[in-house]
C-alpha cells in the first residue's frame, strides 16, 4: 500500500488537506495523525471494517480496546451517560490529555471496544485531530500510531518508521506536547479510578473527587492470570529493541551503581546504553550516554521518553541502563512507562 505523507501547519492549517485525510476516514481508510500527547493511528470508529485495519496495521491484540476521539463536547452518541463527576473532569481538563470510561452506547461497534461494554473517550488538545475528527464527521478511533510494544511515536518520523506502506496517510504536524498518552480515568465506578497515569496527575484529579485512587495494576508487575481493567496494561510495552535496566535510589548512588555495571558489561565486550539527565550525563563512563532534559522539569522528560527509547535502536547497544525519577505528579507516568519499557526489572543502587 501507499502511504501518503503530509505535512501541517498547525497555526495555518491547509484546510484541503484536511479535508483529503476526513475522506479517507469516510471511506473506512486508516490516518495517522498528531496528538499533544503521542501521534495516533486513525479511523472511523463506528465503522467495523475501518476499525479491523488499525487492529492488522498495527498489530494489535484483539483483547486489547481503543479509545474514540471526539471533536466536541457532544458525546452523547456515543455513550450511556456522562456521571456528575466526568463532567466535571471534561469541563476542566478537555481538550486534553485525559481519556474518560464510559458504559458505551449501542452506536460504538464491539470491535473497538473489543468486547467490553465500555469505552474510552478523549477530545485532543489539537488542532489538527480536533479539525480532522470534525471534517470526518464522526468519533475516531485511534490507538497509538506504533507497532504494536514498540515505544509510542511523539514526532512524525516515528510514525513513517512504524507504518510507512501499511495505511493510507499520515498526517504531520508538530511534536506531541506532552509525549506520554493520556491519563485514563474509569469513571464507571465511584470513587473513580486512575488506569494509567498520563499528564493529569492523581493531585490534580483529587481537586475533583478527593477519593480517586490508582489502579494496583499500574504500580505491580503483571502476573501470567493477571486480567487489569485496562487491558492494555498486562503487554510488554514502550520496548527499544535491547532490554531496559532502571537503576533506583539516591542519585549518588545510582550514578556509581550504572558506573559498576557499564564497567562490567564493557569488560565482556559488550555495548552499554545509558538514560541519563542534564544534571548526570557527564558522570558515566560509557561513550553512549542519551539525557531526557533536566530533572528539575519533568515534563520535558516525559516529551522526551519515548524518542531517546526509539533512539537506542540504531545505536547497536546490548544493554540500556536508565536511572530512576520521583513518582510524584507526572513522575508517576514516566515511571509507569519506563518500568514497561524494563519489564520491571529495577535494581536498587
Ligand atoms: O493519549 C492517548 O490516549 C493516545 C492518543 C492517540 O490519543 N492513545 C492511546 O491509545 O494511547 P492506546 O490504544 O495506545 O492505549 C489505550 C489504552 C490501552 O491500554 C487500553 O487497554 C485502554 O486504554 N483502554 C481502552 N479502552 C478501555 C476501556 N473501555 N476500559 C479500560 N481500558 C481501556
Ligand atoms: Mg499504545
Amino acid at each position: 500500500m501507499k502511504t501518503k505523507v503530509a505535512i501541517l501547519n498547525e497555526q495555518s492549517l491547509d484546510k484541503n488537506i484536511i479535508l483529503e485525510a476526513a475522506e479517507i476516514i469516510k471511506r473506512g481508510g486508516v490516518v495517522a495523525f498528531p496528538t499533544e500527547t503521542v501521534y495516533g493511528l486513525g479511523a472511523n470508529a463506528l465503522d467495523e471494517e475501518a476499525v479491523k485495519k488499525i487492529f492488522i496495521a498495527k498489530g494489535r491484540p484483539q483483547d486489547n480496546p481503543l479509545i474514540i476521539h471526539v471533536g466536541d463536547f457532544n458525546i452523547s452518541p456515543y455513550v450511556k451517560e456522562v456521571p456528575k463527576v466526568a463532567k466535571e473532569i471534561m469541563n476542566k481538563f478537555w481538550p486534553g490529555p485525559i481519556t474518560l470510561i464510559f458504559e458505551k452506547s449501542d452506536k460504538v461497534p464491539m470491535i473497538t471496544s473489543a468486547n467490553l461494554s465500555t469505552i474510552g473517550v478523549r477530545m485532543p488538545d489539537n488542532n489538527i485531530a480536533r479539525e480532522l475528527i470534525l471534517a470526518a464527521n464522526t468519533t475516531i478511533a485511534a490507538p497509538s500510531a506504533n507497532i504494536s510494544g514498540r515505544p509510542s511515536p511523539t514526532d512524525v518520523d516515528s510514525c513513517i518508521e512504524d507504518l510507512s506502506g501499511k495505511i493510507d496517510y499520515i498526517l504531520g504536524g508538530e511534536n506531541s506536547e506532552v509525549g506520554l498518552e493520556s491519563t485514563i480515568v474509569d469513571c464507571t465506578v465511584n470513587p473513580i479510578c486512575i488506569l494509567r497515569p498520563g499528564a493529569i496527575t492523581l493531585e490534580m484529579l483529587k481537586e475533583i473527587d478527593e477519593n480517586v485512587y490508582v489502579d494496583p495494576a499500574v504500580l505491580n508487575k503483571p502476573t501470567e492470570d493477571f486480567k487489569p481493567k485496562a487491558p492494555g496494561m498486562k503487554y510488554r510495552h514502550y520496548a527499544p529493541k535491547a532490554p531496559v535496566k532502571i537503576v533506583s535510589g539516591d542519585i549518588e548512588k545510582t550514578i556509581a551503581k550504572i558506573n559498576e555495571i557499564v564497567l562490567n558489561y564493557i569488560e565482556r565486550g559488550k555495548r552499554v546504553g545509558v538514560i541519563a539527565t542534564d544534571e548526570t550525563k557527564n558522570s558515566y563512563n560509557s561513550d553512549i550516554v542519551v539525557s531526557l532534559g533536566s530533572r528539575e522539569n519533568l515534563y520535558e522528560i516525559g516529551q522526551n521518553l519515548f524518542k531517546v527509547l526509539r533512539s537506542f535502536d540504531t545505536m547497536d547497544v546490548d544493554i540500556i541502563l536508565c536511572e530512576a525519577f520521583n513518582e510524584q505528579g507526572v513522575g508517576a507516568a514516566i515511571m509507569n512507562r519506563l518500568k514497561k519499557s524494563a519489564g520491571f526489572d529495577i535494581i536498587e543502587a
